[in-house]
């Protein structure tokens, strides 16, 4: 399993937590930016590991900014993205059990990287169940492809 991970400014601090904790773990854990406390764009980091997770069968995405709420933004845009904003252990679990996210969020302002690490390894370590929970998901795909295109 290959985890990609990606912040703007605001989340650098907590995402290379995050990486150093994934590593320590025996990940391979690929680090796609921000590298400095510069002030970046958070969708031009959302993109990067987006599409880096498309291209990578089994592999998942962990993005930080502030609050979380613009990577998530910016990462459910791209088709076959599934992105979790989490606020818990409980969300970190249900995210790959029930909407088997492909990417999950942090926001790097909002948590505490104690609390952060435990919620990637709870992700890590739930699977997807499936069932009514995969025909939920072939339903948001359905909103992805008939919206295609579509801006506001
Ligand atoms: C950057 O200041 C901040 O707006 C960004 O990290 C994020 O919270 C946006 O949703």
């Amino acid at each position: 399993m290959t985890l990609y991970f990606g912040s703007d400014h605001a989340g650098r601090e907590l995402k290379d937590i995050l990486l150093s904790h994934a590593k320590a773990k025996g990940i391979s854990a690929i680090d796609l930016g921000t590298d400095s406390d510069l002030s970046v764009d958070y969708p031009d980091y959302a993109r990067k590991v987006g599409e880096s997770v498309l291209a990578s069968p089994g592999a998942y995405g962990i993005l930080v900014c502030g609050t979380g709420i613009g990577m998530s933004i910016a990462a459910n845009k791209i088709r076959g993205i599934r992105a979790a904003l989490l606020y818990n252990e409980e969300t970190a679990r249900l995210a790959h059990q029930h909407n088997n996210a492909n990417i999950i969020v942090f926001g790097g302002r909002e948590v505490a990287p104690k609390d952060a690490t435990s919620w990637l390894d709870a992700f890590l370590s739930a699977t997807f169940e499936g069932g009514r929970h995969g025909r939920r998901i072939e339903k948001v795909s359905q909103i992805e492809q008939e919206n295609h295109g579509t801006t506001t």
